[in-house]
């Protein structure tokens, strides 16, 4: 078989065979085939797309491109949840313990934060003590014991995914149906769990910008997992605003925390609340997603969420007094509110900007090489649907970087510009657009 057979055929629009799909992932992975057949072949599939069958396939050959974890010793449904990457998503290191504090399994591979959207191992980091890096044998008896472990990738899990994603991203090959759904179960599928819950967003600083690509892109990873015997299940959520009120590490956590002990913002509680319920279903310990909302809101009120999330941490390396008094995670050295220059109502926080303004006050990376300042972020004050007078302070910025007066403006130039303010009263959708399954 010739690698240039293949692309020629897609590039024509054919449809590939298993074999020739599994030559190239195969090929690929093993450096027998170059990155610069590769990039043709990525782009003749972004141009092409590819049917069911060979977006089921690329992603079974990916997940076994390298080591498959296998949770099968503990006993019961292991559930795992995936974001497609928000602003402000804190939400596996709530929903996380409170699933777990009701009787399932949490067993998540986590990842990294890069240039706008943050990822949930940077955060749980700024705790203190805590590692992310846990052998096998010990992340399957915290799973066991606790019911949670929220751990990075290890070592050799998909490294096919690794390779082309990479290639991906410098070759504008990113936005493509086929390859994003494959990348994603790809992955989630290797990390071992019997339930899957995506929660796809979409909207500004989204992969998806409006909500039939979501939807699209939601309904083309449910059917892999459910192809490849995993239930699979996806949530539509728009990102026409960050998620909670915190964007920023230590800022995250402490939201988190807040949320745990029943004063989390009014968003993020609702999608906790709903997604969970979900988890719990697919964990068959609620029966009905009104169930599971009810026993959630419960893990909520009699604090055995926070619980779990301290019992993580403290089986984690972390320091759990950071639980008790979230009070001891370091504040910025500056903190500085903007101002609103108009009334009315809020009708969009631009996600994409508030997500580059965090990164840039130190929050996040530009490049894998980047160090994070933990304290470093953005607190709302105002979200979709609040009244807004002149001189209301919109959200606080923290930073520990002496910024000059010129970084200065610019960033809170764009800050101001990423509140849309409308003379009207704004409607508030619910968090989820729509259910996937
Ligand atoms: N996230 C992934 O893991 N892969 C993609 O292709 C896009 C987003």
């Amino acid at each position: 078989m010739r690698m240039v057979d293949i692309i020629e055929k897609k590039r024509d629009g054919g449809v590939l065979t298993e074999e020739e799909i599994r030559f190239f992932v195969e090929g690929y992975t093993h450096d027998e085939i170059p990155d610069y057949q590769a990039s043709a072949f990525a782009m003749a599939i972004y141009f092409k797309g590819m049917n069911k069958h060979e977006i089921a396939i690329l992603t079974d050959a990916m997940e076994h491109s390298g080591d498959v974890v296998d949770l099968s010793s503990i006993p019961g449904v292991k559930v795992d949840k995936h974001s497609t990457g928000g602003v402000g998503d804190k939400t596996s290191m709530a929903l996380g313990p409170l699933v777990a504090a009701c009787g399932a399994k949490f067993a998540k591979m986590s990842g990294r934060g890069l240039g706008h959207t943050g990822g949930t191992l940077d955060k749980l980091e700024s705790i203190p003590g805590m590692t992310i890096q846990i052998e096998k044998e010990r992340f399957l008896k915290q799973v066991k014991d606790i019911g949670i472990a929220i751990i990075g990738q290890s070592g050799n899990i998909t490294p096919a995914d690794k390779k082309l994603y990479a290639l991906r991203d410098v070759t504008g090959t990113i936005e493509s149906i086929p390859m994003i759904a494959s990348s994603i179960m790809s992955k989630k599928l290797a990390a071992g769990s019997d339930a899957i819950l995506l929660d796809v967003k979409f909207g500004s600083g989204a992969f998806m910008k409006t909500l039939e690509d979501a939807r699209n892109l939601a309904k083309h990873m449910v059917e892999i997992g459910d192809s490849l015997n995993r239930d699979t299940r996806a949530i539509l959520t728009d990102m026409d605003q960050p998620l909670g009120l915190a964007v920023g590490n230590a800022l995250e956590v402490k939201e988190a925390i807040d949320t745990l002990n029943g004063k989390g913002p009014r968003d993020f509680v609702e999608l906790v609340v709903k997604a969970g319920a979900i988890s719990l279903e697919q964990a068959k310990l609620a029966k009905n997603r009104e169930e599971g909302e009810e026993m959630i809101k419960k893990a909520i009120d009699d604090r055995s969420g926070l619980a779990k999330l301290r019992a993580m941490v403290e089986a984690q390396g972390g320091d759990p007094t950071y639980i008790d008094h979230p009070e001891k995670f370091p504040l910025a050295k500056h903190i500085v509110a903007l101002i609103a220059k108009e009334s009315g109502y809020v009708e969009r926080i631009d996600s994409m900007a508030i997500g580059v303004g965090a990164m840039k006050l130190g929050a996040g990376r530009a490049t894998m090489e980047d160090k994070i300042d933990m304290a470093a972020g953005i607190v709302l004050n105002k979200k979709v649907g609040d009244e807004v007078e002149e001189g209301d302070i919109l959200l606080q910025y923290h930073t520990n970087l002496d910024l000059s007066e010129k970084e200065r403006k610019a960033i809170e130039k764009s800050l101001s510009e990423a509140f849309e303010i409308a003379e009207d009263k704004v409607e508030v959708h619910p968090i989820i657009h729509d259910y996937i399954k």
